[in-house]
């Protein structure tokens, strides 16, 4: 995959996108759709995962098929980023998971990794960085910052939904890690919040602020 940002362009995300949008979604829906839809992106998240030709056998013949050259590593940005673990892991079973917790540091307004527990050998694997909205851009640009400093190499960005600030920041640090989202939306307002967005993801998913 091309580093820059791809869009999913598709009715079936555009629908669940919406049904999260909706204020009135109750929690348990909310619940479901972003499972549902966490699913359905890791199609376009993992496009073009380096893959080799291996030979099965089938019950009538030889057969060439691929596997994925590098094993999976997900690392959803604590807290919300959890509410997208569950349907990535439908589609991506055997993946390792690590876990990142981001705060500002408020001496130096920047972000401060509090939590960071990811495999050893996270340099040899395709790492998804996973967090429902590219809001500023500073924790999941400081979170993609600390994942290189642990070593890994081939990291992709997954969120549901982007704006113009964050998407600015995020690649401006990131060049090379490619962004995928289901929308980007007009603009932060004045509490970071991405406008129209859903609202907090975080609390909306998990029930409590
Ligand atoms: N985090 C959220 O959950 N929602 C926003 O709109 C911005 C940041």
């Amino acid at each position: 995959m091309q580093a820059g940002v791809t869009v999913i362009d598709h009715p079936l995300v555009k629908s669940l996108l919406s049904r999260l949008r909706a204020a009135d979604t109750s929690p348990g829906s909310f619940r479901r759709h972003l499972h549902e839809i966490s699913r359905l992106m890791t199609f376009e998240a993992t496009r073009g995962l380096g893959s080799r030709e291996v030979q099965v056998q089938t019950p009538l013949s030889e057969a060439t098929g691929a596997e994925l050259v590098r094993p999976v590593v997900l690392v959803p940005i604590l807290r919300a980023g959890l509410g997208m673990l569950n349907g990535i892991l439908d589609i991506l079973p055997d993946a390792q998971v690590g876990h990142i917790g981001m705060a500002r540091d408020e001496s130096t307004h920047r972000p401060a990794t509090y939590y960071c527990n990811v495999p050893a050998d996270i340099g040899a694997a395709d790492v998804l960085l996973i967090d429902p909205m590219l809001a500023t851009g500073h924790s999941s640009a400081g979170a993609a910052a600390r994942l290189k400093e642990q070593g890994a190499k081939n990291l992709r960005f997954v969120c549901l939904v982007a704006c113009p600030e964050g998407i600015a920041h995020f690649t401006g640090e990131h060049p090379d890690i490619p962004v995928v989202t289901a929308a980007i939306d007009d603009r932060l307002d004045e509490n970071a919040y991405i406008v129209p967005g859903l609202g907090d993801a975080g609390d909306r998913y998990f029930g409590t602020p």
